[in-house]
């Protein structure tokens, strides 16, 4: 087989065959085939797309590249949850114990920030001790004793993912469907859940920003993902605004304390209740309004907050953090944005305030940048609230002093105002299965 034919059958719009995709797949993973031709073959795909069969073949040859975790000494049904990712989404903070304090198993591997998108590794190792990465065994334990582990992705997960995606992202592919598909559902199936449920993001903070593209991904995922053996789903949900109020690693871990013992923001907390009575829903026969029930019941009386202390703590973190958040240390300077004039919080832009978030030092703008877990901000308006001109709209926390100016003037930019109230938007748009 000739890597020179796959590219020119895909060029020419024929549709590859399994063999064809798995000897790229290998052989771009062990180095055999070159940069050059592979991101030929990408921008192929990228013009001419791959049906359902081809996708399918290209997620399982990826997941397939590296380990497959095995689940199944795990007793019980086993679910995850993914998320295209977004700007102050802390829901697997909040959603992995709730499930979990319910008698479902979460063996979840997150990932890290990158871009505007916040990431759940970076924001757990923003607790003191938290460790993040777990040998095998110790992994499926604790999934066992407690229903729950939370790490990152280990180094050997998907690893033709990470060649491709690397590839994408310099080559101009990355917004292309297939290779989407691919890469997200080769790490989730590569992580072993029976159960997946997807929450596809849509708005100006994800990277879908039109509700059909978004239906389009959520359906290309659901269906892969059973194809591949899989009980998924996925939730359409708004990144047209930030989820809740705190952008930055310990601000949204305290923020999803305050979700956990039943306070915090209302969009985040019915996003995340969303979230958990579908991932319930997937494992049981049980009617949704049960599972809503159960989740509510579970956030109300206190069990999915002991279970988040209780990952915490088994995970080596110190557990005072959470039930007493004073104790994260605080960034040097906070400085107060103002509202420039009255009226209504017309639009945001999510993506553009979670690059204002890495200006402060919250995220990476490079792989091997380091997270100042104390940076972000805190929003006290959001699209559709009235303001008057000087009201304090949004707090910045940084330890980086000369950052401030610029990344008021870009948080301002990011925002419109209005007259009227803006048309109100849906926080759950669909569900797809
Ligand atoms: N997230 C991924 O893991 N892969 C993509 O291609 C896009 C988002």
């Amino acid at each position: 087989m000739r890597m020179y034919d796959i590219i020119q059958r895909k060029r020419d719009n024929y549709e590859l065959t399994d063999e064809q995709i798995r000897y790229f797949v290998k052989g771009y993973t062990d180095g055999s085939i070159p940069d050059y031709q592979a991101a030929a073959l990408l921008m192929a795909i990228y013009f001419n797309g791959m049906n359902d069969h081809e996708t399918t073949t290209l997620t399982l040859s990826m997941a397939e590249s590296g380990d497959m975790i095995d689940l199944s000494s795990v007793k019980g049904i086993t679910v995850d949850k993914h998320s295209t990712g977004g700007v102050g989404d802390k829901t697997s903070l909040i959603i992995a114990p709730c499930v979990a304090s319910l008698g479902f198993k979460v063996a979840k591997m997150s990932g890290r920030g990158l871009g505007h998108t916040g990431g759940t590794v970076d924001k757990l190792e923003s607790i003191p001790g938290y460790r993040t990465s777990l040998d095998r065994n110790e992994f499926i334990d604790n999934v066992n004793r407690i229903g729950i582990a939370l790490v990152g992705q280990s180094g050997n997960l998907a690893p033709a993912d990470k060649k491709i995606y690397a590839l994408r992202d310099v080559t101009a592919t990355v917004g292309c469907l297939p290779l989407i598909v691919s890469s997200i559902m080769s790490k989730k199936i590569a992580a072993g859940s029976q159960n997946i449920l997807l929450d596809v993001k849509v708005g100006t903070g994800s990277f879908t920003p039109k509700l059909e593209d978004a239906i389009k991904l959520a359906q290309k995922m659901v269906d892969v993902g059973k194809l591949a053996g899989r009980k998924i789903a996925a939730l359409i949900t708004n990144m047209d605004v930030p989820l809740g109020k705190a952008i930055g690693n310990s601000m949204e871990i305290i923020e999803a304390c305050e979700i956990l013992q039943n306070k915090g923001p209302a969009d985040l907390r019915e996003v995340c209740v969303e979230l958990s009575a579908y991932m319930v829903l997937l494992c049981t026969n049980d009617s949704y309004e049960n599972c809503r029930k159960k989740v509510l019941e579970s956030l109300e009386n206190g069990s999915a907050y002991n279970k988040f202390k209780q990952l915490v703590s088994v995970q080596g973190g110190d557990s005072t953090y959470i039930d007493n958040p004073d104790l994260f240390k605080k960034a040097t300077y906070s400085y107060d944005i103002k509202a420039t004039q009255s009226g209504y919080v017309f639009s945001m832009d999510t993506a553009c305030i979670g690059e204002v978030s890495l200006m402060l030092g919250a995220g990476r703008e490079k792989k091997e940048d380091f997270i100042d877990y104390e940076a972000g901000i805190y929003i006290h308006a959001k699209t559709g609230d009235k303001v008057e001109k000087g009201q304090v709209i949004a707090t910045l926390h940084t330890n980086r002093k000369h950052i401030i100016h610029e990344a008021e003037l870009e948080y301002l930019k990011t925002l419109t105002f209005s007259k009227n109230a803006p048309p109100h938007q849906k926080l759950i748009y669909q569900l797809v299965k």
